[in-house]
């Protein structure tokens, strides 16, 4: 192995255990330190407001809508602090919605609110005043938003403000942006399901990974490199949140195959940057053994974190 596969494979390890897959039955995942004190953590664990997505009739647009929903849950959409602590949109929208007991010291004020022209994320637009304002809902009716969703030029350039000034995060690919903005058009009230809340499930975090990692391969087919590193890392980051769910010490087997996955796709970031079909040979060979780690995530979910008695016991720990 030469010397820059080694680096990979390490930078692999350091960011799923950054990603808070301690080894320890009780460690519990780091969205709970972005919660309102008093939250019922079992819940913010195991629920979230129920996605109200209507994707487009056009394909194109559609691919757009996929990859955008993908980067809405990776960190490394938002540069500096706020990527480096783990946050994505999804951190504030939790399905797309509002997350109303997410609580971050200097950002928030009362539960569900955030500061987003904070120095905290930002020296580019941080105003050195905490106003935190309560997170919209980004599916409530459209005439109550702010931000003009038919508008291209008006949506684009808020998200972009908000990407690059706000969070200080890097420029995104051009298509990046263009998925993050068709994924909030599509999120609408007349999409919202029945029941107001979905379950947070294995099953359903794998979808996310392979939903990014067929996106990264498409747009590798699209000849566009930096948004397929970009959704890896949304799966890597996916990836991340499984394997924070799996700590007992059981589940080693499991957490074991969860890294090779986030390894597999750090080498296949590698070959994207000059070697696009190495890359696609790559994620051919990861989609395929996908179902060995999802299956087996499915299997240990009575037991895991996404279990809520499992989730209250170990808070339970946690506190004693
Ligand atoms: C730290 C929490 C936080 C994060 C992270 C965050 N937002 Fe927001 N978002 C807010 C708050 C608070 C507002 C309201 C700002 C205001 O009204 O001035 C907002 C406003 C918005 C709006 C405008 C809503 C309207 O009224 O039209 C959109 C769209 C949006 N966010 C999308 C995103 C996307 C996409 C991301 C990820 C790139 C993201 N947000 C990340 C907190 C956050």
């Amino acid at each position: 192995m030469d010397r820059s596969r080694r680096l990979v494979i390490i930078a692999g390890l350091v960011g799923l255990v950054a990603l808070g897959g301690a080894d320890s039955a009780t460690v519990l995942p780091q969205e709970t330190r972005w919660l309102a004190p008093g939250t019922d953590i079992v819940t913010a664990l195991t629920q979230e407001p129920a996605e109200c997505f209507l994707p487009s009739a056009d394909p194109a647009t559609r691919e757009l809508e996929s990859i955008g929903r993908a980067l809405f849950y990776s960190p490394n959409l938002l540069g500096g602090q706020a990527s480096r602590a783990g946050l994505s949109c999804s951190s504030c929208h939790s399905g797309g919605r509002a997350s109303v007991s997410f609580f971050f010291p200097g950002v928030s004020g009362a539960p569900g609110s955030a500061d987003v022209t904070s120095s905290v994320f930002s020296e580019k637009r941080g105003d050195a005043t905490v106003n935190p304002v309560l997170i919209p809902d980004l599916a409530a009716p459209r005439a109550t938003l702010k931000i003009s969703r038919d508008d291209q030029a008006i949506l684009e350039k808020f998200l972009h403000g908000l990407i690059v000034e706000e969070f200080a995060g890097p420029e995104p690919a051009p298509r990046a942006l263009q998925g993050v903005a068709a994924y909030v058009r599509a999120i609408a009230p007349q999409a919202c399901p029945a029941q107001p809340i979905q379950a947070i499930t294995a099953e359903h975090v794998s979808a996310q990974v392979l939903a990014a990692v067929r996106a990264a391969d498409t747009a590798l087919a699209g000849k566009d490199p930096a948004l397929a590193i970009a959704l890896l890392g949304a799966a890597r980051a996916g990836l991340g949140r499984l394997h924070a769910r799996f700590p007992a010490r059981e589940d080693g087997a499991l957490r074991a195959d969860l890294i090779a996955a986030s390894n597999a796709l750090a080498l296949a970031t590698e070959s994207a940057r000059n070697d696009a079909s190495l890359a696609h040979q790559q994620l051919a060979v990861f989609l395929a053994r996908a179902k060995l780690w999802s299956d087996a995530a499915q299997a240990a979910e009575p037991h895991s974190l996404f279990d809520a008695k499992t989730i209250a016991e170990a808070v339970k720990a946690n506190s004693t």
